[in-house]
């Protein structure tokens, strides 16, 4: 087996081994995965991280690289605090992966302390940046004082570092040609979608259509009691080609925006 051969194997295994994580707390990606009635390829692999020296995009990105991942645009996100990275692979066949981060320092000072206080237990190995989760005891107070000023921080206080989303490639189906109709299969068989900005986020003027399902709740043990809370979604994108002929590999922010609200309780 050539070195090559080898990469490819790792880096399908990696993601393989992400995907079986995900749906252990989005099971309705994998109930939709099966609707389409084909093999799904995924368009990207979305992660939120905090823009700490322990566990920033950068960290993450560098990990990636030895999969054969490259930085390949970047995107900033201003009332959500959010810097973020897309990583493609020298072998197209692969995911695009989305890493953003959290801009600790534009917060208040309580909730600085909560991100300092469970820094501690954060992965030293950087794959476990990816699929390591949460090592931390979490408090339903201090969940609720993050979620009052950012969402995306009380969301990862919760499910630490793990995938966020996966994202079908609607241009690779078979079977359906349009987001919309993928839409409706989605919804005709009882899941939700975020609906905010409109089902639909972006246009073919901008080369790239996504939608998403609103997270999956799931029960959570804070100490000695359980609440609900939301964790992950699915997100769907059809890309259109650019005027070079080829298809549009970026991202929109302003699209990207809407699609985190997702996770909204
Ligand atoms: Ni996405």
């Amino acid at each position: 087996m050539g070195e090559s051969e080898k990469n490819i194997m790792k880096v399908e295994q990696f993601l393989d081994r992400l995907w079986e994580n995900y749906i252990t707390y989005t099971p309705s990606a994998k109930k939709i995965s099966q609707l389409f009635g084909e093999k799904v390829t995924n368009d990207h692999i979305a992660f939120r991280t905090f823009n700490l020296d322990k566990c920033n995009i950068y960290k993450q990105a560098d990990f990636l690289s030895s999969f054969g991942y490259k930085v390949c645009g970047d995107y900033f996100f201003e009332q959500k605090r959010l810097q973020a990275i897309h990583l493609e692979n020298t072998d197209p066949v692969h995911p695009k992966i989305f890493l953003s981060e959290l801009l600790c320092e534009d917060f208040s000072d309580e909730l600085r302390i909560i991100i300092d206080n469970i820094s501690s237990c954060f992965p030293e190995d950087p794959e476990n940046l990816l699929i390591g989760g949460r090592n931390w005891n979490i408090e339903h107070d201090k969940y609720e004082l993050l979620a009052k000023e950012s969402e995306y921080a009380s969301w990862l206080y919760i499910w630490g570092f793990c995938p966020n989303h996966f994202t079908v490639s609607v241009n690779h189906l078979t079977n359906f040609n349009e987001l919309s109709d993928v839409n409706n299969i989605i919804k005709n068989n009882g899941f939700m979608l975020n609906s905010s900005g409109g089902e639909i986020k972006g246009s073919v003027a901008e080369f790239l259509e996504q939608s998403s399902t609103m997270a999956d709740k799931i029960k959570v043990q804070f100490g000695s009691s359980t609440a609900e809370v939301p964790s992950c979604y699915y997100e769907f994108a059809k890309r259109y080609p650019e005027a070079d002929g080829k298809l549009y590999q970026g991202f929109v922010a302003k699209s990207a925006d809407k699609i985190f609200e997702s996770t909204n309780k």
